[in-house]
């Protein structure tokens, strides 16, 4: 069936919405309105506060909200929330925090703070002449007119850093930008920036209008083209590190010697093939996303920030590094990612603000640092299980309680499970048969026809 469009869809209240979906895409089945309206909160007031965040909101989309405990981070214990759906990655969060508690845990060390946005402009004109009137007016002018965006900011210890004019015209005609950079302390400060560069566009061409150095097509050939925070921020880095004396790292019946070997090899891998590198910084990212989700930060610039670090040489890499030097073992990250303690979901969402008081309510800065830890132990636990057990001895068994929700399993039937797959590899076709056989089945089919 061809959909219709809609008109004034936002304007609809919630059960309008929720009519109007179910009837022109669900075939009016009233199941459907039944699951949207049991994620709604009792609590009136709370789910108002969640529909506002977003735009067209029906329901509230669940995600797990759980704690990796025992994170040792420059000498003190933490819980680190995480929000995340895949089923091995608190799990593995935590192992890695055990497993580095007993050797000295993690260090933390923000290297820069500094975040950047762009007015984007086409000059047709002589550049000279453009960059004499920027270093010597119109850069004081930028700062002078966004005092008034700027006060709080500077009273808190940020504000603008430096302007620069960029010539981009080897790259694309007549391009031009003019690159500020900012410290915005504890804010992420995307709205600070883009109010600051929106003002600066103004400017510029204002100043120009009144310059007479200018010709009339000089003047008349400045387009702004865009003005918007740079979410690559690479000199606004935080670093997390682990080490410990190789012979702490012995395995099971792997040496440590073997250990630091195949480990070091597959960060090595990463470092210089793409398609391993990927796999390696989104294992990386499960880590690193589920506490800035937690903690109300935007997840997708910090993804997008991390992945162009890691493609900063020409070809994309390990976000992670390793070394072995004098019988140390030493493994550590560098992360560009700008996060905020204030603002934004921050002081808003119940969650967010819990998750926040959990990590003693951390400045953007040391926020930064729980963030890169939590991607930093991820991937150990990560490459520990690759070059050791292999990957779905965990995996398998954290999905295993997936496997028996999707069957309808009972408790006892899932308490069942658990200990029989205990000392056993769990795979999705071992386990419909064992509880095939346990309800005395052939087939799922049987299952679902017995119902
Ligand atoms: C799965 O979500 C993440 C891993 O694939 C990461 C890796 O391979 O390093 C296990």
């Amino acid at each position: 069936m061809k959909h219709q469009a809609v008109e004034g869809f936002s304007k609809l209240s919630k059960e309008g919405k929720i009519e109007w979906v179910v009837n022109e895409y669900l075939n009016g089945d009233e199941s459907a309105i039944k699951v949207l309206k049991q994620y709604w909160n009792d609590d009136a007031d709370l789910q108002k506060l969640h529909d506002e965040f977003s735009e067209n909101t029906i329901s509230n989309f669940y995600m797990p909200f759980g704690l990796a405990p025992n994170f040792l981070i420059n000498d003190e214990l933490y819980a680190i929330p995480m929000a995340v759906e895949e089923s091995s990655v608190v799990a593995a969060a935590s192992k890695a925090a055990k497993f580095w508690q007993m050797r000295g845990g993690f260090k933390t060390t923000v290297l820069s703070t500094t975040k950047l946005g762009h007015v984007h402009f086409m000059y047709e004109g002589d550049f000279d002449k453009l960059k004499n009137a920027f270093d010597t007016k119109i850069s004081a002018q930028l700062i002078e007119t966004t005092n008034d965006i700027t006060k709080n900011m500077r009273a808190r210890g940020g504000g603008i850093l430096a302007l620069e004019l960029i010539d981009k015209t080897a790259e694309l005609a007549n391009y031009y930008q003019i690159k500020a950079s900012f410290e915005t302390i504890d804010s992420m400060g995307a709205n600070f920036i883009n109010s600051c560069l929106e003002q600066f566009a103004k400017t510029l061409k204002a100043e120009i209008d009144i310059d007479s150095t200018f010709t009339e097509t000089e003047k008349d050939s400045i387009q702004i083209v865009m003005c918007i925070l740079s979410n690559y921020t690479p000199d606004c880095i935080v670093r997390a590190e682990v080490s410990c004396p190789i012979e702490q790292l012995a395995e099971g019946n792997v040496t440590a010697e073997e250990f630091v070997e195949k480990f070091s090899r597959a960060v090595r891998i990463a470092e210089i093939e793409p398609y391993r590198a990927t796999t390696h910084n989104k294992g990386i990212m499960n880590g690193i996303d589920s506490v800035v989700i937690a903690t109300g930060n935007d997840f997708r610039a910090v993804e997008a920030c991390a992945h162009t670090y890691a493609a900063k040489d020409g070809q994309y890499s390990s976000l992670t590094h390793c070394e072995v030097k004098d019988g140390i073992f030493r493994f550590w990250i560098d992360l560009p990612t700008a996060l905020g303690t204030i603002g934004g979901l921050t002081n808003l969402h119940p969650l967010v603000k819990l998750a926040l008081a959990v990590l003693g309510k951390p400045s953007a800065k040391e926020l930064m640092g729980f963030v890169a830890v939590a991607g930093l132990a991820q991937n150990f636990a990560a490459l520990r299980s690759l070059v050791t057990t292999g990957i779905q001895k965990g995996h398998m068994k954290m999905h295993l309680m997936n496997i028996l929700n999707q069957l309808e399993a009972t408790e006892e039937e899932k308490n069942y499970f658990v200990n029989y797959f205990k000392d056993k590899t769990v795979t999705h076709h071992t386990v419909i048969e064992e509880f095939c056989k346990l309800r005395g089945v052939n087939s799922v089919e049987e299952i679902k026809k017995n119902k």
